[in-house]
């Protein structure tokens, strides 16, 4: 049976369809090895555009040299499959040599807020992000492009990069989609052996620990931090990378908490990295 859904591998390729399609284009980035996350993006957009595409794209430059661009996880059999029954339209696929040329040297960077957070642990990471989506958005003309809250720092720089060079299009940011035990969905998840999975949990407990406490009228924000950083202490697997809590826009640090106020973390469980956030209103 030939699928419904278009595959189109060239950059050339991706212009021509765009210009046949009619109506608001709703846009999906991704890395593949789609998981509910993703997939509440792709709803979310058909609801909102007649037509959907979804790119999936490895972003060799958003990896540090040592970091998982070789192991990371790619299924595009299943991936299809999977956006075939969300009724997405097309798929953008595009090699690593057709999106960046040898003599490729042009990167989009945001300040401050891209240098804090993850930033900070991954110091290119987040140019590799916005000159890789600028590219994307640049190829595929979307009207909004939909990102999920679990990358927060992202979809907040992504918002700057859009705002502060006027691309003519909509960030929409939908919910963290979660296991039923809290932990949040992840491409990466996948790495963590069985024993890892189990102590994943940590990272929600301690988000809903600060989201407990602001709601008993903790103000102190490094009290959240110490409470948070004992509880993950406590899991022998886990190894913090950062805990924060940090007013929502600016991502400066808070000493007291003033809504809203984002609530991030990023901790090793054996050889997996993995983020997640609240929001404190
Ligand atoms: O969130 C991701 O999967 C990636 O960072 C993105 C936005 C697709 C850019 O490569």
């Amino acid at each position: 049976m030939t699928p419904a859904i278009k595959v189109v591998e060239t950059i050339a390729e991706m212009k021509r369809v765009r210009h046949e399609l009619v109506g608001t284009v709703g846009f999906v980035p991704t890395m593949g090895y789609l998981h509910e996350g993703h997939l509440s993006l792709a709803k979310q957009a058909k609801k909102e555009n007649p037509s959907v595409v979804v790119s999936i794209f490895v972003n060799p430059t958003q990896f540090g040299p040592r970091e998982d661009l070789a192991s990371y996880p790619r299924d595009m059999e299943r991936d299809l499959a999977l956006l075939e029954k969300e009724k997405a339209d097309i798929v953008f696929a595009p090699s690593a040599t057709g999106m960046y040329s040898t003599r490729f040297d042009s990167w989009v960077e945001v300040g401050e807020v891209s240098h804090r957070l993850e930033g900070a642990s991954r110091p290119t990471h987040f140019r590799g992000v916005t000159t890789v989506c600028a590219k994307l958005f640049n190829i595929v003309e979307p009207t909004r492009a939909y990102f999920g809250q679990k990358d927060a720092q992202q979809a907040l720089v992504i918002r700057k990069m859009v705002s502060d060079l006027n691309m003519n299009l909509e960030i929409v940011t939908l919910p963290t989609v979660r296991e039923p035990d809290g932990l949040a969905m992840s491409s990466r998840n996948v790495y963590l052996k069985p024993e890892e999975r189990k102590a994943a949990t940590v990272l929600y407990q301690s988000l809903t620990l600060a989201q407990q406490m602001w709601s008993r009228g903790e103000k102190n924000a490094g009290r959240i931090r110490q409470e948070m950083i004992s509880l993950i202490k406590k899991q022998p697997l886990a190894e913090i990378d950062y805990v924060s809590v940090a007013d929502a826009e600016t991502l400066e640090e808070l000493v007291e908490v003033r809504p809203p106020a984002l609530v991030s973390l990023a901790v090793k469980i054996g050889k997996p990295r993995l983020i997640d956030n609240v929001v404190l209103e």
